[in-house]
């Protein structure tokens, strides 16, 4: 590695680092994470190279290795965001429903404007701009059932070489005539849509009914065979989110044991299976669900606005269940994981359960990247993992500054970015090791 083409493709950051090695509710929190408050992550390649003491490492770096000084601030990997709306961005913060009045009222007007190929290119790049701004690195995201809806986010995505997951809704009932596909359309559009971009740079498909109330079971059985002809794409929907979305599911699939039944049925639940919500499962439900492997997406500020519920993470954690974090936007009401964290703790309080700070953002880093089957290339700072990673700012706002000036530990500095934080405290945001957001 003496070569001057290989140091010159050698960068180092220097700050205060964390990341995990595993989830600090399973094992001894001190073995859980590593941290150095005078840290060094060394990044060769746009992959991780190393990450240890500054004062340590400095020396083994080559004299000519440009190091960026970021002391007094944190660096972590990316924010995994494992369920967002790229088609809502535009209808966040709406006034006032529970889910399935939202739906009709707000959502389905929206995502209509994606019939407009120039209209999904515009909010695309809105939307991708803006997990960056964030400090959200990797994320998975629904679409609207239009095709060219998916091909303007992964083009925005590509183009900024981040990490996106996202797929185009099916839908082919109970919804407005003009938002509807077919069950054949919606496999072959699927299918086209898997072929063009599947593994294509970092982006990765995800077949996506929208939740089994707007598919029929034809559709569903025609995403199921998808699942089956593509093993390693994603299936992303929703589950459970709300009382009244549970009763119509039993009142449309009367043959059905439970809602997650009806997934189960149409062979949609695996491993990279990743459905928003669950806040209405049973323990049957729970018990399945980690013996498929499947992912369930805990969506806090969405949870809150529509009254939805409040999700049982440690009951999920108990069963073995998969569990990630995400902002659902634009049902939830921020695109900031800091927002997600925050309002997880208060949701954890309201079920007498104490969530650590340290928890948080394990489940905001790597606990998603475990989640979405990707912590083999994100998540961490392992040697050899994308060196997707973000710098958060204790002295953004004048009360971060003061409080955190306070803390006398990690924990309470992580919960004081969690509480207090917001896009204001993401400093910058590096896509494989390239300076993608500066504040
Ligand atoms: N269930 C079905 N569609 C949606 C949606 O767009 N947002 C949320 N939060 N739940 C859903
Ligand atoms: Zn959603």
């Amino acid at each position: 590695m003496s070569s001057k083409s290989a140091t010159s493709r050698r960068q180092a950051f220097r700050g205060s680092t964390l990341h995990f090695l595993d989830d600090p509710a399973d094992a001894d929190p001190a073995g859980s994470f590593e941290f150095h408050d005078d840290g060094l992550l060394v990044v060769e390649d746009g992959h991780i190279s190393k990450v240890g003491n500054a004062p340590e490492l400095l020396p083994t770096l080559a004299r000519d290795t440009p190091v960026t000084d970021r002391s007094g601030q944190l660096i972590v990997p990316g924010f995994v965001d494992a369920h967002a709306h790229f088609v809502q961005t535009d209808i966040i913060g709406s006034h006032g429903q529970r889910l399935l009045e939202w739906l009709e009222r707000h959502t389905f007007p929206a995502e209509r404007a994606f019939a407009d190929p120039e209209h999904a290119r515009e909010v695309a790049e809105f939307f991708v701009t803006e997990l960056l701004r964030n400090g959200t690195t990797t994320a998975l995201v629904m679409g609207s059932v239009h095709r060219a809806s998916v091909d303007a986010v992964f083009a925005a995505a590509a183009a900024r070489g981040m990490r996106l997951i996202a797929g185009k809704v099916m839908m082919d009932r109970n919804c407005p005539d003009d938002l509807r596909d077919t069950a054949a359309s919606s496999y072959s559009d699927s299918k086209a849509l898997i072929e063009r971009w599947h593994g294509h740079a970092r982006l990765q498909y995800a077949i996506t009914p929208r939740f089994a109330p707007t598919s029929t079971p034809e559709q569903l059985a025609g995403a199921g065979r998808l699942a089956r002809e593509h093993p390693d794409v994603y299936v992303h929907t929703h589950i459970a989110e709300n009382e009244e979305e549970v009763a119509w599911v039993r009142q449309l699939f009367p043959d059905r044991r439970g809602y997650l039944d009806v997934y189960d049925h149409y062979n949609l639940l695996r491993r990279r299976a990743v459905l928003a919500h669950g806040i209405w499962l049973d323990d049957r439900e729970m018990e399945r669900l980690a013996q498929s492997e499947a992912t369930l997406v805990h969506c806090p500020t969405c949870n809150l606005a529509m009254g939805s519920g409040l999700f049982d993470l440690p009951r999920a954690t108990a069963a073995g269940v998969r569990v990630a974090l995400g902002t659902d936007v634009g049902g939830g009401t921020s695109f900031g994981m800091l927002r997600v964290l925050d309002e997880a703790y208060k949701v954890a309080q309201l079920r007498r359960h104490n969530l650590s700070p340290l928890r948080a953002f394990y489940l905001a880093t790597l606990g998603g990247a475990r989640a979405l089957d990707l912590d083999g290339r994100i998540g961490s700072f392992r040697p050899g993992n994308e060196a997707d990673f973000v710098i958060l700012d204790p002295a953004a706002t004048p009360l971060l500054a003061r409080r955190t000036s306070a803390a006398k530990s990690l924990a309470e500095r992580l919960f004081l970015f969690a509480t207090l934080g917001d896009d204001r405290a993401i400093a910058a945001t590096y896509l494989m090791g390239k300076l993608s957001h500066q504040r």
